[in-house]
C-alpha cells in the first residue's frame, strides 16, 4: 500500500492528524517528523473535534496549522465531510488519529482506505473501545500496552502495524498504568507512522509484514 500520491511521491508525505483532547500522541509525531526521525513526511494539519482541547493550543505553539471542526450535534457524516474537506484541501496523504474519540464513518475510510491509523491504549483485539487501561485492570490483566493499527469499519479493528507490552502492577491504578502505557505510545506512534510512509511493508489478510526487518 502506498500511503502517498503521484504526484506526491517524490515529495513529502503529508500528514493530518485527527485528536480530542490533550493531543501528547500528536506532540510525539511532531517532534518525530521535527528531529528527523520520520523522513519525507511533514505535519500538514491539526484538526479537532473539540474546540478547547489543548492539543490545538501545543499545535499551534508548535507553529503548525490548527482548525477546530466542532461535532458538538451534528451529524457524523456532515461532521466528517467537513473534515475530508479540510483535508483535501491541505493535500493530506495520511490521516493519524491521536486520540480522536469519534468513530469514523464508513465514508470517511473509504475517502482515506488504508490511509488512516490509529493508537489504542491496550493490546488489540483485547479492550477495544472506551477506557481500554480501566477495562485491563477490572479484567486482571497482568500485561496491556499499546497498539498502532490500520482503520477499517470495525471499532479498533484493523491490520495491526505495532505493538508495546506494558506490565500491569498490583498496585496500578488506571492513571498510573496509563501513564506506563503512554510512554510506550510516545515511541510506537511515530515508529509505525515512519515505516508507513516508507511503505517497506506490505499486508497479507490482516497481517502487516515488513519487507526489510530492522
Ligand atoms: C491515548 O492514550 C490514546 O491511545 C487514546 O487516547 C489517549 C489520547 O492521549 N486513544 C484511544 O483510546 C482511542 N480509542 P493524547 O491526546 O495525549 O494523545
Amino acid at each position: 500500500m502506498d500511503v502517498t500520491s503521484s504526484e506526491t511521491r517524490h515529495q513529502l508525505c503529508r500528514i493530518g492528524v485527527l485528536i480530542s483532547g490533550r493531543g501528547s500522541n500528536m506532540l510525539a509525531l511532531a517532534d518525530a517528523v521535527r528531529d528527523g526521525r520520520i523522513l519525507k513526511a511533514e505535519i500538514a494539519i491539526v484538526i479537532s473535534d473539540q474546540s478547547g482541547a489543548a492539543g490545538l493550543h501545543h499545535a499551534a505553539e508548535r507553529g503548525l496549522e490548527t482548525l477546530a471542526i466542532e461535532r458538538r450535534q451534528r451529524a457524523r457524516e456532515e461532521h466528517e465531510r467537513e473534515i475530508i474537506a479540510a483535508l483535501g484541501a491541505r493535500g493530506v496523504d495520511l490521516v493519524c488519529l491521536a486520540g480522536y474519540m469519534r468513530l469514523l464513518s464508513p465514508l470517511f475510510i473509504e475517502a482515506y482506505r488504508g490511509r488512516v491509523l490509529n493508537i489504542h491504549p491496550s493490546l488489540l483485539p483485547a479492550f477495544p473501545g472506551l477506557d481500554a487501561q480501566q477495562q485491563a485492570l477490572h479484567y486482571g490483566a497482568k500485561v496491556s500496552g499499546c497498539t498502532v493499527h490500520f482503520v477499517d469499519e470495525m471499532l479498533d479493528g484493523g491490520p495491526v502495524i505495532t505493538q508495546r507490552v506494558v506490565p500491569v502492577h498490583d498496585d496500578d491504578t488506571e492513571e498510573t498504568l496509563s501513564a506506563r502505557i503512554l510512554i510506550e505510545e510516545h515511541q510506537a506512534y511515530p515508529e509505525a507512522v515512519e515505516r508507513v510512509v516508507r511503505g517497506d511493508y506490505k499486508i497479507f489478510g490482516r497481517r502487516v509484514i515488513y519487507l526489510y526487518e530492522r
